[in-house]
């Protein structure tokens, strides 16, 4: 597998799309729309908890360094949002916890967790966190609350550790392991994050990373590809090299390759233990979600809505008893439809019976033209109805989701350019 014509077409094609797509323009909603009544709608609730004790510098996510007051108004300031969203009628079956670093109080997000279960009727909770949050007492209060908890570990080579910043924070690649083994049984669902194509990351560096998660059995691997969006681009070229994706394909092989055995693929990133419960994946499953705090973002029937990334705008909001969106987009079908085919085919499989039930589309007629330069392109196969991803296909959907998440950032970043030294 490799970087070929049509996955560098696609980059370029989704480079594009994500820069026009993804520009939303403000709105002035106080409040998101009432939930529709149809008995089929899944949501998904995402709640942001945007502070960590010192900010990595690869990471692009939207995040404030921890002040404890203020993280204790903001966690106070969810929970009233949240009951703002159970007034507009909306039930969720699963929540997702992202950060930042999401247990840095934990205490709060318990009393955050036991306030969404009391609204709502939420089956899965699926929370982000990172090494230094992986003590037996904090993950015992965990217990009941969180289902699947995600670490991030990005590696465990030391040299890869220091030069991202993780290393003073998290440890030695070795602490981190003995931190994860520790950690493992106690919640039902343990996965652990991994980054490849590091500058200068060579195949003998990620088959150690590799084999030493395969030796800690996780529930579940996420592998992300390192993403350089515009905002950690200067800094990743200054701190670790330049981000070349001249190596991302084969090194993606594998990944696929020494995964095979041991797991089960729930997307082109993420793996399951074989033997170990499947949860779904959550960017896959759900196609409507809302999502609560700074900078989350809620996608209800065909818009896109961001809320405002400043706290202190956050904080005023929930305060005067209005919800945080501060631009929006609204999508045409099409549009939502090629989404939706990106998304399901990432996930593994392009569902016939599923594009009619959920979106009244017919995958041959509605989508004619992108299954047709799919399948011509060696990137997708025909069994009975469905589409399934070739190996080739598979790093094209990741290639593409990769695209996706810059496109996201992207957002993130021209809202977090107009904050002043308050709104932080
Ligand atoms: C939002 S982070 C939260 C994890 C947690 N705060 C930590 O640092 O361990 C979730 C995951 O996103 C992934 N991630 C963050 N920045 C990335 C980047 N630039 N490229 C690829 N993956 C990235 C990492 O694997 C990380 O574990
Ligand atoms: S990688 Fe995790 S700990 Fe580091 S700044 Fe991003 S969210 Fe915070």
């Amino acid at each position: 597998m490799q970087q070929n014509f049509s996955t560098s077409l696609v980059d370029f094609i989704m480079r594009n799309a994500t820069k026009n797509y993804l520009h939303l323009h403000s709105s002035d909603l106080t409040m998101l729309p009432k939930a529709q009544e149809a008995e089929s709608k899944n949501y998904l609730l995402y709640m942001h908890i945007p502070f960590c004790a010192t900010l990595c510098t690869y990471c692009s996510f939207n995040r404030f360094l921890f002040n404890a007051n203020k993280a204790r108004a903001y966690f106070e300031n969810l929970r009233k949002e949240m009951q703002m969203v159970k007034n507009l009628g909306y039930d969720f079956n699963a929540v997702y916890v992202g950060g930042g670093t999401t247990s840095i109080m934990p205490d709060e997000l318990c009393r955050t967790l036991d306030l969404a279960k009391s609204l709502f009727n939420i089956k899965e909770v699926s929370c982000e966190s990172d090494p230094n949050h992986l003590q037996k007492d904090i993950l015992e209060s965990f217990k009941g609350r969180i289902d699947r908890l995600s670490v991030g570990v990005q590696s465990f080579d030391d040299g890869i550790l220091k030069k991202i910043g993780r290393y003073e924070k998290f440890g030695s690649g070795e602490e981190v392991y003995a931190k994860l083994a520790n950690a493992i049984g106690i919640l039902p669902i343990l996965n652990v994050d991994l980054i490849f194509n590091f500058p200068n990351q060579t195949q003998a560096m990620l088959a150690k990373d590799l084999e030493l998660l395969k030796s800690l059995k996780p529930n579940q691997i996420t592998t992300y590809p390192l993403m350089s969006s515009p905002s950690v681009k200067s800094i990743l070229k200054r701190s670790i090299g330049e981000v070349s994706l001249k190596n991302e394909a084969q090194l993606y092989t594998q990944i696929l390759e020494t995964l095979n055995e041991d797991f089960i693929q729930l997307s082109s990133w993420a793996f399951s233990h074989k033997g170990s419960e499947i949860f779904d994946e959550y960017v896959v499953d759900n196609d409507e979600y809302i999502g609560i705090g700074t900078g989350s973002f809620s996608f209800l029937n065909g818009t896109l809505y961001a809320n405002t990334f400043s706290l202190k705008e956050y904080a005023q909001r929930i305060q005067n008893g209005q919800m945080s969106v501060a631009r929006e987009r609204k999508y045409s079908r099409k549009a939502q439809l090629q989404y939706r085919l990106m998304v399901e085919l990432f996930g593994g499989i392009a569902s016939a019976k599923r594009f009619k039930e959920q979106y009244g589309a017919t995958l041959e007629k509605d989508l004619f033209k992108e299954i047709a330069f799919l399948r011509l392109s060696g990137n997708i196969y025909k069994k009975g109805a469905d589409y399934y991803p070739t190996p080739q296909g598979k790093y094209l959907f990741l290639s593409m989701m990769k695209e996706f998440y810059i496109g996201m950032d992207r957002v993130r970043e021209e809202s977090r350019a107009m904050l002043k030294e308050e709104d932080m």
